[in-house]
């Protein structure tokens, strides 16, 4: 799935980024440093805004295309911070063929946040995971940790009045 980037605003400390900068300058010269330097910036955002991919590329000599790339390939990595209420579907097997891609796309809908961003007022992130360990339940979802299981495409309104 095709990951977007939201509208929220980047707000990085001066902490941070030195942190950033000791990783980088840590692991650049090493075979295959890319994705743990992604994991740790990850680890030090909280996601991986683009502004954080700006400085690593221009650190590493590795294009900010190429970093996009692995960015928005690997499910593990977040291209938006969490919202407020963090809202994550699975759409693992055993969730996805009892209808979990049609709960996701309704909780889209009823928010009006693609799938796999975050509300500009920064409120709501809606994302696809892979198995949440949970496929008894199936379809599941999570939302703030809270797991959410047997659900229907209808159960979405009622569930999401609790997070207003
Ligand atoms: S496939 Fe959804 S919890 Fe396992």
């Amino acid at each position: 799935m095709k990951k977007k980037l939201t509208t929220v605003a980047f707000q990085g400390t001066p902490e941070q980024k030195e942190k950033l900068l000791a990783v980088i300058e840590k692991l650049k010269d090493q075979k295959g440093a890319m994705m743990p330097i992604l994991q740790q910036a990850q680890d030090i955002y909280g996601y991986l805004p683009i502004e954080v991919q700006k400085i690593i590329a221009e650190k590493t000599g590795v294009s900010l295309e190429e970093i996009f790339g692995i960015a928005s390939f690997y499910s593990m990595f977040k291209l938006n911070p969490d919202g407020k209420y963090a809202i994550s579907v699975c759409l693992g097997t055993a969730c996805y063929v009892k209808g979990s891609g049609d709960v996701l796309d309704e909780i889209s809908k009823q928010l009006n946040v693609p799938i796999g961003s975050t509300s500009a007022d920064g409120k709501y992130s809606v994302e696809a995971t892979r198995c949440l360990g949970a496929c008894g339940l199936a379809p599941v979802m999570t939302i703030n940790g809270e797991v959410y299981g047997s659900l229907k495409k209808t159960d979405v309104k009622t569930i999401l009045e609790k997070y207003q």
